[in-house]
């Protein structure tokens, strides 16, 4: 079992235990508004090793760095102007940038799997004032065991990695709940979505004023390796699309979709009845990991619309339901 400590009870404490485990090298699992990350020392190779060997991820794909602020950030790397303007337009928030490492920056080519660019945010909140305290960039994917679903609460963190890490900062349930949306603008121009997130791709492009171009499934997985095929994977299989349902399964339900069969149900968990795509966000993954614990051997999801956040939904939801290595 990991240590807690509640945020809200006592931030002084949270923020000195944190930078004390983050000093010693070792991961700390931490809140963001996406979901929870297992964050370390981005510029520290023996740190950001005790993430991969803590997830148990088979090889080394690159980390986003967190930092405090937009000065911190400039340490690091360095803006074209569109990227500039959805920093300034989104930062703090879910969204990811993929930006080119300035020769001087500490952070370690374990963090960035040895690519010349890095993935950067700026997180709301608690998060970044742990990163303001601690004084440098924290390396943090999601704080899952690898091909696993994320962990939006602190009590999925310790069910899922309380054996193997020290520190969980318990800053409540993540109020947005799919993880960020990653941007990559190119050096002729051209942006590209390497990830849908929890800033809606409309929103993207309203602010640049050019589409964001989403690549062809292979290339996106050379661009961005944390994004292949089966991950956010339950033990049980999942089913989408689903109209009616089969007898035992788990149905996740969205809007007030009448679902045939569904009073066989092995249990039925609302993602958002009044039909709230950021409603839906939110609860995703939590409901995903609590039919899984109804012990069903099948999980039917009613159609989620695929505009704003469904495309995020969408995305989680297909990985889940792709086929186990
Ligand atoms: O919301 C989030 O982004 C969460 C919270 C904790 O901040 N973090 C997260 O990290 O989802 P992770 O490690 O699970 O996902 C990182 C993604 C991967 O798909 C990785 O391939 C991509 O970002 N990535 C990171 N650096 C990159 C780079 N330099 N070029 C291309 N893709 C990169
Ligand atoms: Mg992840």
């Amino acid at each position: 079992m990991a240590r807690q400590i509640n945020i809200e009870e006592d931030r002084d404490m949270a923020l000195r235990e944190g930078v004390s485990v983050l000093a010693s090298g070792h991961p700390v699992a931490i809140p963001t508004e996406t979901v929870y990350g297992l964050a370390a020392d981005a510029t520290n190779p023996v740190a950001i090793a005790r993430i991969y060997e803590t997830k148990g991820r088979p090889q080394f794909n690159p980390l986003i760095c967190h930092m405090a602020s937009l000065a911190m950030a400039e340490e690091h790397v360095t803006f074209d102007p569109l990227s500039r303007r959805l920093a300034d337009a989104f930062w703090p928030g879910p969204l990811t940038l993929i930006l080119p490492l300035k020769a001087e920056s500490p952070i370690h080519s374990l963090a960035t799997a040895g690519l010349d660019t890095a993935g950067v945010r700026i997180p709301e909140g608690f998060a970044a004032e742990l990163i303001n305290a601690f004084g440098k960039p924290l390396a943090a994917p999601s704080a899952n065991s690898s091909g696993k679903i994320s962990s939006t609460s602190a009590a999925h963190v310790e069910a899922d990695l309380g054996d193997r890490i020290e520190l969980i900062l318990d800053g409540g349930a993540s109020p947005v709940g799919v993880e960020s949306t990653i941007v990559k603008i190119e050096a002729d121009g051209t942006a590209r979505l390497l990830r849908p997130g929890g800033i809606v791709a409309e929103d993207i492009e309203r602010v640049i004023g050019v589409p964001l171009m989403r690549p062809e499934k292979a290339s996106a997985a050379i661009e961005a390796p944390g994004m292949l095929a089966s991950h956010y994977a339950p033990t049980a299989a999942v089913r989408l699309n689903a109209v009616s349902l089969e007898a035992g399964e788990a149905l996740l339900r969205f809007g007030d979709a009448d679902v045939s069969g569904q009073e066989n149900a092995a249990v039925i968990i609302e993602l958002s009845r009044s039909g709230d795509l950021v409603e839906a966000a939110s609860r995703l993954f939590d409901a995903m990991k609590t039919a899984d614990a109804s012990g069903a051997h099948s999980i039917a999801i009613t159609p989620i619309p695929h505009h704003g956040l469904g495309e995020a939904i969408n995305d989680r939801l297909a990985r889940a339901a792709a086929p186990r290595p």
